[in-house]
């Protein structure tokens, strides 16, 4: 384990389960300072006393990140009890499936906002806090969804895509200050988010069939490479994303 990560301060939104949780527990063991940012405070209180129980530091801040009052305030949270951010984890996020003739229009933008806007508006409140400081990291949680799709994901995959694209023109916006922005390409991963299709045998079964190394992934999958992306060896790797997948996307 290096030292680089010691104190720096990190927010990871949606940090009350699933991966934004175990990228959220990774990190606290390293040393860095995390802020938890969710709506639900006693799930996110869990997460504080995992990591506080490995001797790390967490805090807990609730917010919505799809409304920019919030997010502004949760700003001046953050700053006043951790100081200025380094690190920028964006993985609040939901799905909705289902045919596209089936969407309202408030969902079809609750699915946007939580998956796009969101990122805009923690950027925009949180990019301040590291230009000018030479080293900086923004992990976005895009998707296989961003580069290939599914039927019924049209909300989903148009958003991931539309991430992916931000994750590229933000990335290029700071390269010349030692901050990178990333994203994070999950496949299919055992989360509250899959339950429906998990509990479902016939579904499950097509997944498993699609999945190359046959199983889903695990949250443990994923902390590590949150680690090694916020680390200081990964700082020329910017503007693109990291596929954890299992295979989907080789086929
Ligand atoms: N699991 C997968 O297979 C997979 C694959 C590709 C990409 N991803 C992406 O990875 C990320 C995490 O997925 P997951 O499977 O861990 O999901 P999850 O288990 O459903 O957790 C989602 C998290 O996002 C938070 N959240 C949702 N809307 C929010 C809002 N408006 N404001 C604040 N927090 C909000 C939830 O917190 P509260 O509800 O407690 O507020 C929860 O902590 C998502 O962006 C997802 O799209 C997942």
């Amino acid at each position: 384990m290096s030292d680089f990560l010691r104190g720096k301060a990190a927010v990871v939104t949606g940090a009350s389960r699933g991966l934004g949780r175990t990228m959220a527990v990774a990190l606290g063991r390293e040393g860095v300072r995390v802020a938890l940012v969710g709506r639900d405070a006693a799930k996110l209180e869990e997460t504080a006393e995992t990591i506080r129980g490995g001797g790390g530091e967490a805090h807990v801040f609730t917010a919505d990140v799809t409304d920019e009052a919030q997010v502004l305030a949760l700003e001046e949270q953050v700053r006043a009890a951790l100081g200025t951010v380094q690190i920028l984890i964006n993985n609040a996020g939901v799905n909705l499936r289902k045919p596209v003739t089936e969407f309202t229009l408030a969902e079809w933008r609750w699915v946007q906002d939580a998956n796009l806007t969101s990122v805009f508006l923690m950027c925009r409140s949180f990019v301040p806090h590291m230009k000018g400081t030479g080293y900086g990291r923004i992990l976005n949680l895009t998707s296989i969804m961003s580069h290939v799709s599914l039927p019924e994901r049209t909300a989903y995959s148009s958003s991931k895509a539309g991430l992916l694209g931000f994750t590229r023109a933000l990335a290029l916006e700071l390269a010349g200050e030692g901050v990178t922005v990333v994203g994070i390409s999950p496949g299919p991963f055992a989360t509250e988010m899959n339950a429906a299709l998990m509990n479902d045998p016939e579904k499950s079964a097509m997944f498993l069939e699609r999945i190359p190394v046959h199983r889903w992934g695990q949250v443990e999958d994923i902390g590590e490479l949150a680690v090694y992306l916020c680390g200081e060896r990964a700082s020329f790797i910017t503007g693109t994303d990291i596929v954890i997948d299992g295979g989907w996307l080789a086929q």
